[in-house]
């Protein structure tokens, strides 16, 4: 029997990343569920368990780099590999009429949650990957953070989905031919706390081609931003 993946999936406990946890741990993937709430995430991870999935709950902030270093170090320890990594957790902070000074403040806080963290967890991460010559880092982004798609409002968002797909094309050059698949997806706009009820997609849709880029197969693609299974434009 092939030996069991290991996936962590970042702000697992609610929204998109509990159903790419849902989906992952449906392929038999273990599933570490990083929730920055421990007690949020041991509850998703046991309602996953509950329904026979191999879903274990770690506690994971990632505006942190100690929460960070913490995980990251027990993974290499305890668990010893690492095969997945769906930097999912992500924050869109309401801009309304702030002035520029509190602005400031929301796009520093934007880009630690959605760019720094998952900078920082890619970094400690690709060393696993390598050790196996396996990986597959999906990054979370949207098409609100593509220049063909830019438009205005939302200027701490829009420069953090920048942002991380520059993380997805810099790290996917520098693991190029060392077996570790590095893209950026736009889920769509998907119902959740923050697409709002009003959004056009199910989290099921949402989920789907974050989890099959984390399940590429070798020969996949790597440095690329894909929406619905298609490459798209930066
Ligand atoms: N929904 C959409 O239409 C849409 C469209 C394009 C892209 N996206 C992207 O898809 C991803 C998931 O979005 P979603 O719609 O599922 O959002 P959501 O429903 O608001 O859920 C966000 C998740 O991120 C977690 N999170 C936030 N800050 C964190 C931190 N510092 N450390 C760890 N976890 C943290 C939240 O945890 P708590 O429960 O603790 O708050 C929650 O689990 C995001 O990156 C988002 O930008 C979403």
């Amino acid at each position: 029997m092939a030996e069991q993946r290991i996936a962590i999936v970042t702000g697992g406990n609610r929204g998109i990343g509990l159903e790419i946890s849902r989906q992952l741990a449906g392929l038999g993937i273990k599933v570490i569920l990083g929730s920055r709430d421990a007690a949020r995430g041991v509850a998703a991870a046991g309602e996953l368990a509950a329904a026979g999935l191999p879903v274990e709950a770690r506690q994971l902030d990632v505006s942190s780099a100690k929460s960070i270093s913490e995980c990251m170090s027990w993974v290499r320890r305890d668990v010893g590999r690492l095969d997945i990594l769906v930097n999912n957790a992500g924050i869109m902070i309401e801009e309304g009429d702030a002035d520029p000074l509190e602005e400031l403040e929301m796009i520093r806080e934007t880009m630690q949650t959605n760019v720094y963290g998952p900078f920082l967890l890619s970094r400690l991460a690709t060393p696993i990957m390598k050790s196996r010559r396996y990986g597959r880092i999906v990054n979370l982004s949207s098409g609100m953070g593509s220049l063909i798609e830019m438009g205005a409002g939302y200027i701490a968002y829009r420069l953090s989905k920048g942002g991380i797909n520059i993380v997805t094309r810099v790290i996917a050059a520098e693991t190029e031919g060392m077996g570790i698949l590095v893209n950026s997806v736009d889920p769509g706009w998907v119902r959740t706390a923050m697409g709002g009820q009003g959004a056009t997609r199910s989290v099921e849709k949402g989920a789907e081609t974050a989890v099959w880029l984390a399940t590429l197969p070798d020969n996949g693609p790597t440095g690329s931003f894909f929406r619905d299974r298609k490459p798209i434009a930066w």
